[in-house]
Parts: C-alpha cells; structure tokens; sequence
C-alpha cells in the first residue's frame, strides 16, 4: 500500500506541486486505475492533472453544472458512483469513449470549495467509506496546502512591494542628502560671507545695534550649518553597508578618551571596568562610544568632581555596555524621547549640540541588532546603556582605532 507522506503536500509552494502531489497520491491511496485533480475557473471546471492508465479528460474544460467534479464542489460533499451508467449525475456520452466504469469524487474544503479529487475504476467497482474518508483525508491536507499556497504568494508579493517602497525611500533619501549637501549649503554659505563682510568692511558705519545683529546673523548660520551636517551624518550612517568584525571595544574606548581630554580643560576622571569585545562596525561603533561620551562629558563638566564610568558584561545573548557620569541628568521618565532626532533636554547656550548625538547612537545600535537606552535622574547623573547581539565567533579580536565619522 502507497503511504503519501502530508509533510510532503505542506511543504508544496506552488499549485503545480500540489497537483503533483495529489494525482499520484490519490490514485495509490486506494489502488484506483486512475486520479484527477479539478480546479474550479470561470464558472467551469478544469481537469487540470491526471494518473491514470489510460488519458481521459486531462486539459479539458467542463461547464460547473454538467461534470462530475463540479457536482462534488458546488455541492461541497463526496460523489460516490459504484456504476457511472446508472447515475443521472453522469453525462454519460463524455464517459462512454473512457475506461471509468465507477468513480468516487470529493471537495477540496467543503465550506468553500478550491478543487475536487477524483478516483476512476476500470471495472465496476463500489468505492467503501474508509476509500472515501482517505480520499477526503488527501483532500483536507491539500485544502491546506493550497491555502498556504495562496498565504505564501500574498507574503511574498507584500515582500516585494515593501522592498520597492524602501528602496524608493532610500533613493529619495539619497537625492534629499545631495540636495541638502548642494543647494541648502551654498545660500547659507552666501548669507554667513555677507554678514561677515558688512561685519569686517563696514562696521565703522554700522551702530552698535546693527553690529548684535549681524553678529547674530553669523552665529545662526554656523547653527544651519552644523544641523545640516548633522542631518548629513544621520541619512549616512541609516545607509552605510555593516560588515561585522570582532571589536575591542575597550581599544575604541581608550581612543575616543584619549581624544576627548584634547578638547576638555577641566579634569574629568574616567574609569574603564570590563569591556568585553563584540561583534560589530568598527567605525560606528567608535561613533556610539564617542556620542556617549561626549555627552557624559558635557552634561557633567559643571559638576564638583565630573566622574565617568564605562563597562560591560555579558548577559544571556546580549553583551550590554554602559556610560555612567554624575552629571545633571534628566528626567528619564522621558528618556525614550532623547534618542530621536533633534530632542534636547538642556537646549540653550549653556550647552552646546544639535540634538543629533543620541539619534545616531541610535540608528547605528539598531542596524547591529540591538538596543539603547537611559536612566537618570535631575541632578544625580545619568547611566547609557546599550545591548549588541553575542554573535560566537573564533576570529581574533583586531580592532583599528580609525576614528569616528564626522571628526
Ligand atoms: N549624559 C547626559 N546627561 C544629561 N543629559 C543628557 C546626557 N546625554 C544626553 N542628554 C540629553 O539628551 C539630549 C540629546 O542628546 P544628543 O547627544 O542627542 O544631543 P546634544 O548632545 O544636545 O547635541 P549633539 O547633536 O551635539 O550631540 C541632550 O540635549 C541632553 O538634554
Ligand atoms: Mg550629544
């Protein structure tokens, strides 16, 4: 006896395999003389796929109401025909020229029938219960299968129209950073000249009052200029390409420290704990490290004694890293905030930025499949954290300093 195997029939993608599938099956499954499988199409009913010793109605098309298949789909239950000329189901000149002395014909998904299974008899020959509950049983599982198919083809079309909208946004993307690049900076680039021009070359005609107010001119258009830039850097790194390699982080660490007490005049002490290495960009992730830091720096600076810790540790499949400063902090009831794109909490002249530090820190945990986020308080400082993925790997840590993008 042929025992068709359902996993078979579950892992069929398309209508062909299907059809496949379940001509052969059906026939085994009860050692009929032939099988056929029915698909129903413009109110007709197609003999889409046979096995059988002899051809019969392969490739034809019958109206709904004058074939057997469509007797068993319209009525969503099995035909079971022990004599097909004593049954006034049977248009019995189609079946005359055939070997089909008796038959059985089933629904695929009674409540909305998809197809129906049949199994012809070269002699007379009534069909038993348990022949009929297999073949339904076949035709259960390809009323699934044929769903799946349907759901498969639904996903990938949504797949490919999602691919083309994101690939559509990235071009637009693209063209908005060459335009910002381009057209935005040149007029910006022509009002900071002209203000320092009326600045250098007529100020002895200018008063007091006009003088604030070109100075005021120039200090806004290094403002647009740092915000496009940073803009710039954002769109950046969202399309930068990630190739992983293993990261020492704490090398990254030391470098962006080393950079950093360059650009500080008051002391800040710095303790570096455990830094376990990680699988990541080097160059975006010296990035988060340096936006962190700075951060920790600046909002900490005006403290009695600025401290900073960094460290890391492994925890289940992640290896979270963290920047603790006793700075100002903030209200991290509002933390999530902070991470997208221009939100300050200490904006003003007090503290210098754009707002952009923490979106890119952002942007760049998430493409490496992570997380990023703060706690704090007002006036207790304020703990970074964020989580890598732990991808096992045996290649040897060889992390270059480089450094990060944007200076
Ligand atoms: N360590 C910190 N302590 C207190 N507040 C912080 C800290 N880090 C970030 N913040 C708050 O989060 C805001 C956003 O930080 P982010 O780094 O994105 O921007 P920024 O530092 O203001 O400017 P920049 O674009 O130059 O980085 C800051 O303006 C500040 O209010
Ligand atoms: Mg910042």
């Amino acid at each position: 006896m042929y025992y068709w195997a359902p996993c078979e029939i579950s892992l069929a993608r398309d209508l062909e395999r299907i059809q496949a599938i379940v001509r052969t099956a059906a026939r085994e499954l009860v050692g009929a003389d032939g099988a056929t499988f029915v698909l129903p199409e413009n109110g007709m009913c197609y003999y889409a796929a046979e096995d059988a010793i002899k051809p019969t109605f392969q490739g034809q098309r019958f109206p709904m109401e004058k074939c057997i298949g469509g007797w068993a789909m319209r009525r969503g239950e099995a035909a079971v025909i022990p004599d097909v000329n004593e049954d006034d189901r049977i248009p019995i000149e189609a079946y005359l020229p055939t070997y089909i002395k008796s038959l059985v014909m089933v629904p695929v998904r009674a409540a909305a029938p998809l197809a129906s299974i049949g199994n012809y008899w070269a002699r007379r020959h009534a069909p038993t219960q348990a022949e009929v509950n297999l073949l339904q049983t076949l035709a259960d599982a390809t009323a699934v299968a044929m769903e799946n198919v349907t759901a498969y083809r639904e996903l990938e079309h949504r797949v490919e129209t999602r691919t083309r909208s994101l690939q559509q946004l990235m071009e637009d993307v693209e063209s908005f950073s060459a335009f910002v690049s381009h057209d935005l900076r040149a007029p910006i680039r022509h009002i900071g000249a002209f203000a320092s021009m009326l600045s250098s070359e007529h100020a002895a005609i200018l008063p007091e009052s006009a003088r604030v107010l070109v100075h005021r001119i120039s200090d806004s258009v290094k403002r647009m200029s740092s915000l496009i830039d940073a803009l710039l850097e954002l769109a950046r790194c969202a399309q930068l390409q990630i190739t992983k390699t293993r990261v020492d982080m704490r090398v990254l660490v030391e470098a962006e420290i080393a950079a950093l007490r360059h650009e500080i005049s008051s002391s800040v002490s710095f303790d570096i704990g455990d830094l376990p290495s990680c699988s990541a960009q080097p160059t975006l992730m010296r990035q988060v490290w340096s936006n962190l830091l700075s951060n920790a720096v600046k909002y900490s600076v005006g403290s009695d004694a600025p401290r900073i810790d960094i460290g890391g540790s492994r925890q289940g499949s992640e290896v979270i890293y963290c920047v603790r400063d006793n700075g100002i902090g903030f209200d991290s009831r509002n933390a999530r905030e902070l991470f997208s794109i221009l939100h300050r909490f200490h904006a003003g002249s007090r503290f210098e930025g754009t707002g952009i530090g923490l979106a890119i820190a952002h942007k760049i945990v998430v493409r490496h499949g992570g997380r990023i986020w703060a706690d704090s308080h007002p006036g207790a400082g304020a703990t970074f954290y964020f989580a890598l993925p732990v991808e096992e790997s045996h290649e040897p840590v060889r992390t270059e300093v480089g450094s990060a993008f944007g200076g």
